[in-house]
Parts: C-alpha cells; sequence; structure tokens
C-alpha cells in the first residue's frame, strides 16, 4: 500500500492520507478492507509524515510493517522501496494506493480472485467516467486487451477522450513484479517513476494481462482534492446510513446524520436530525435520539431515549434511560438501567446505580450513586481541591434523597436512605437514615416592603418633570448634565 505522498493538490501541511473521512485517518479504510482477505503480510511505503502516518497505520491493529521512502520520486520508486520488504515472497502482490478509502474487500477479493482464475501475470481493475480528468487512461491494443497506462498529464488528447481510466489497484506475481520495477524510467511530466508504466512493461514482455471493469466507480475514486474530500464523504455517510437503514434503522434526516465507519446500531433506533456518532459508539436496539447529539465511543443499552442537544463520550448508558435535553456526559460516566440524567447535567467518572435521578443543574464528578436515588437541582460534587490538582469521590448510597443547591464537599459518602436538606455544604460522611441539613436561620422582616416603597417614592422626581422629561429633550450642556446627574445621586442617597 502506497501512502507516501504529501498530496499536494490538497494544499495542507498535513500527509494526504492523514486527513480524515468519517472521522478515521484516510490510510485506515484500504487496511480495513484488506484484512478479511489475510494477506501473508501487510507492507505500507510511507514517507510524509512517517511516523504519524506509520502510528495511524499501527492503530489499525492489523500485523503491518511500514517501509521508509524518504524522497517521493513517484508510485513506481514507491514500490520499489518495497520491495526488500517483501524478502523471498513468490505469491502475488496487492497493489493499492493509500488514497483511495471507499474501496471494497469484495472489489479486492475479486480482483485476487480473478487473477488467480485467469492465471494472469498481472490483473488491475478499471472503470469507465464521464469525466475521468486527473486518472491514468487504459490503453488497449487493436483485440482489446490491455497494452499500458497513460497519465493525464502525459496524454495526447486522443488519449484523453478515452474514458476508461486507472483505479489504481493492481495484483501482479512478484516474480513478474521485481524485474519490471527495475525497468521503470522517469520520462515523463511529472519526472517520476510511475507504477503504471509497469502495466506497459508488461505488455511488451508479452505477459497475460487480464482486467476487471468495476459497475460502482465511485468505490474507488481517489481522494486528491479537499472537494472531491468532502464528496468522498458524503458518499461514505450516504452508504452507511442506507446500510443502517436496510438493517432496520429509522433517520428522519439522513442527510444531517453523521454515522461513523465503526459505529453499531440495533434494530427499531430512530435517528433525529444532526446526530453525530464517532468512534466505537453503539446504540442498542430501540433507542431514540431526539437530534443534535454528538456521542463519541459512547454504549448506549436498549430503548434509551436521548433527548435533544446532549454530547456523550466514552460513556456507557444502561437500558430505559432518559438523558437530556442539554446533558454532557463525559469519559467514565456509568448509567445504570432507567436512570434519568436531565438538563444541563454534566458527569465524569460518574457510576449511577439503577432508577437513581438527577434532573436538573448538575455536576457529578468522580462519584458513585446507588439505585432509587434523587440528587435535587443545582446539586454540585466539589471533586476538585483547587491547588493540588487531586480529584476526591463522592459515594452516595441507595435511595438517598439529595436536597436542592447541595455541594458535597468530597471525599465524603453520604450512605443509604439518607436525607440532605436543600442548601447543604456536606463536608462530613452521613450515616445511613440520617437527616444532614446545613442552614442559617432565615430572617424575617414583617412590613418591610411597605416602608421601602414609601422611602423610594419620597425620592423619586416630582410628577410635572417626569413629564417634562418624556419629551424629545435636547442636547443638554455638559454643565446641565452633571447637576442631574447630581441630584439622582442625592435622590438615591435619600432613599437608601
Ligand atoms: C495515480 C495513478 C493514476 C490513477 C490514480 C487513481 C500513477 C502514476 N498514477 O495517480 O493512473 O488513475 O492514481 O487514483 O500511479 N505515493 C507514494 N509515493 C510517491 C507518490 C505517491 O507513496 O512517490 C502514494 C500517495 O501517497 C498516494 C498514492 O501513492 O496514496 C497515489 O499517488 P497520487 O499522487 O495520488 O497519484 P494520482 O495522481 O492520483
Ligand atoms: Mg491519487
Amino acid at each position: 500500500m502506497l501512502a507516501a505522498g504529501l498530496g499536494t493538490r490538497m494544499r495542507s501541511t498535513r500527509a494526504k492520507v492523514l486527513h480524515e473521512l468519517g472521522g478515521r485517518p484516510l490510510v485506515r479504510y484500504p487496511l480495513a478492507a484488506l484484512a478479511p482477505l489475510a494477506p501473508t503480510r501487510v507492507v505500507v511505503v510511507v514517507g510524509h509524515q512517517a511516523e504519524l502516518v506509520r502510528a495511524a497505520v499501527l492503530a489499525s491493529g492489523l500485523p503491518v510493517e511500514t517501509v521508509l521512502q524518504a524522497e517521493q520520486r513517484g508510485t513506481g520508486h514507491a514500490v520499489q522501496c518495497a520491495v526488500p520488504a517483501l524478502g523471498d515472497f513468490d505469491g502475488d502482490v496487492l497493489l493499492v494506493y493509500g488514497d483511495v478509502p471507499l474501496v471494497t474487500t469484495t472489489t479486492l477479493e475479486r480482483l485476487r480472485d480473478t487473477h488467480r482464475a485467469a492465471k494472469a501475470d498481472l490483473t488491475l481493475l478499471t472503470m469507465r467516467l464521464e469525466d475521468p480528468t486527473g486518472y491514468g487512461r487504459i490503453l488497449r491494443d487493436a483485440d482489446g486487451r490491455v497494452c499500458g497506462i497513460v497519465e493525464h498529464r502525459d496524454a495526447t488528447p486522443a488519449e484523453r477522450a478515452i474514458t476508461e481510466a486507472n483505479p489504481g489497484l493492481y495484483c501482479v506475481r512478484a516474480d513478474v513484479l521485481v524485474p519490471l520495477l527495475a525497468e521503470l524510467r522517469v520520462d515523463n511530466d511529472q519526472g517520476e517513476l510511475y507504477l503504471t508504466d509497469v502495466v506497459g512493461l508488461a505488455a511488451r514482455a508479452g505477459r497475460t494481462i487480464a482486467s476487471i471493469e468495476l459497475e460502482r466507480p465511485e468505490e474507488v475514486a481517489g481522494v486528491n482534492t479537499r472537494a472531491e474530500l468532502a464528496q468522498m464523504e458524503a458518499i461514505l455517510r450516504d452508504d452507511l446510513t442506507r446500510r443502517w437503514m436496510d438493517a432496520g434503522v429509522t433517520f428522519e434526516d439522513p442527510a444531517t446524520a453523521y454515522v461513523g465507519p465503526e459505529v453499531q446500531i440495533g434494530r427499531d433506533s430512530v435517528i433525529g436530525p444532526n446526530v453525530v456518532l464517532r468512534g466505537k459508539t453503539r446504540i442498542g436496539e430501540g433507542c431514540r435520539l431526539d437530534g443534535t447529539a454528538f456521542l463519541v465511543d459512547t454504549v448506549l443499552g436498549a430503548r434509551v431515549h436521548v433527548r435533544f442537544a446532549c454530547t456523550a463520550e466514552e460513556a456507557i448508558v444502561a437500558d430505559d434511560a432518559i438523558v437530556g435535553p442539554f446533558a454532557r456526559l463525559r469519559p467514565g460516566t456509568e448509567l445504570g438501567p432507567r436512570v434519568h440524567i436531565g438538563n444541563f447535567v454534566e458527569t465524569k467518572k460518574a457510576k449511577v446505580g439503577a432508577g437513581t435521578k438527577a434532573n436538573h443543574l448538575t455536576y457529578l464528578g468522580d462519584c458513585e450513586i446507588g439505585p432509587d436515588s434523587n440528587i435535587g437541582a443545582g446539586t454540585i460534587t466539589c471533586n476538585y481541591d483547587g491547588s493540588t490538582g487531586k480529584k476526591s469521590r463522592t459515594v452516595i448510597g441507595a435511595r438517598v434523597q439529595i436536597g436542592s443547591d447541595t455541594q458535597l464537599v468530597a471525599p465524603v459518602t453520604v450512605h443509604d436512605d439518607a436525607y440532605v436538606g436543600a442548601g447543604t455544604t456536606v463536608t462530613k460522611d452521613v450515616p445511613a437514615g440520617a437527616l444532614v441539613v446545613t442552614r442559617t436561620p432565615a430572617r424575617v422582616f414583617e412590613g418591610w416592603v411597605a416602608r421601602r416603597r414609601q422611602v423610594v417614592k419620597a425620592a423619586a422626581p416630582a410628577p410635572a418633570k417626569v413629564a417634562a422629561r418624556a419629551k424629545p429633550k435636547p442636547v443638554a450642556k455638559p454643565k446641565a448634565r452633571k447637576k442631574a446627574k447630581a441630584k439622582t445621586r442625592t435622590a438615591r442617597r435619600r432613599a437608601r
């Protein structure tokens, strides 16, 4: 697999194969398509930002080795760099470009199987495009046999009129490939060693060349520009949502659903508009996402209802839970069955027991809460000491009632069945079944409002003056304005 190029046409400082599609680097796609074929070995040629590309490739989890093409002297040169890594391998080599993300396992399998069935020396895929601009064109002889490939920029007008193009996927016997690579020359517009020239060289050497014309060229489209990346994102998105619709998932607006390639969605789930599902997110059966949600590496059980405008990252939500609207589940959140997390509630490293509710304006961080407890509005777990950076834990038992506006200063434990009165700052453990309350007694001043109103009225300017003021005001001279200000200031002082 060739992944060493910069991708000049992307106009980026980032290597092309690191640009993301569906939240995953381009280079990972062809690798994922290859994996089920269980190749004897996978060699990836890296060059531009070699370390980053290597890391992205290794993250695929496949047994991949990388070789360095220190200077990018063309696709043929890239394959030359990979030859030493092939060692004494004498089987069929599949050559794949790293910028062809939508290629499927089925197509790669078909390439390999056709190659073997035809006992060919070299087999390539081809595609018909209405506008093949930029792609290499397939040259055929009078008998219709493939006899070469000419790059767009090197092609004559007559060759440019050919609509059969080269998607850049080949299967070739190792013992045929290696000597042909040695014959490549830089006699082209870019002064590079072109892998495509191997095809012409093979034809001239009398090798058997087989070809397969693909019915769905969009599958093997290459990404060379940002516009193509965006087009591909749309195709990928469409493919993925279609696949999930076929599997029994409803999308209220497929055009605004962004489902990553590794996401799983259970049957009869309903995905509302503007929902982004990334990473290894798994949605169970019968879930409902109202809309505007951003879920990364999050697992929802069955029948979970995510109301409008929620975000979740590395969170686990059990069956029948209700989340949102406007909730934020941060990494380490584990919600038990039937938990309710309501509006403006943030959770982080929070394990919440079955049936527990935290419905309004609450922060639950570094805590564990038992089942069937109720966390009142405005509850805060004070987990951070503000100086050492240390985070402390709050533990809340089963059937606990936490009153509104409670601060739990961690480390602290509220045992089973305890009640915490509204407005309490809990700094010590609360025993099971106890009530804890810290409350300054309220002071009541009878008749205070009437007295206050009287004072304010006395200080107010005369009604006639008020009326005069309501008229369009001539621009006040600076002195007059100062006087008026002074007056209101005195009035205010008097009112106090
Ligand atoms: C290539 C083909 C063209 C085909 C098209 C299909 C050649 C000469 N041309 O053109 O016939 O229609 O793909 O998409 O092969 N790379 C390296 N080292 C290099 C140069 C490139 O590893 O020195 C890698 C790139 O990272 C990329 C792949 O090879 O993943 C293809 O290179 P790119 O420059 O995109 O080739 P195209 O111009 O698209
Ligand atoms: Mg390309």
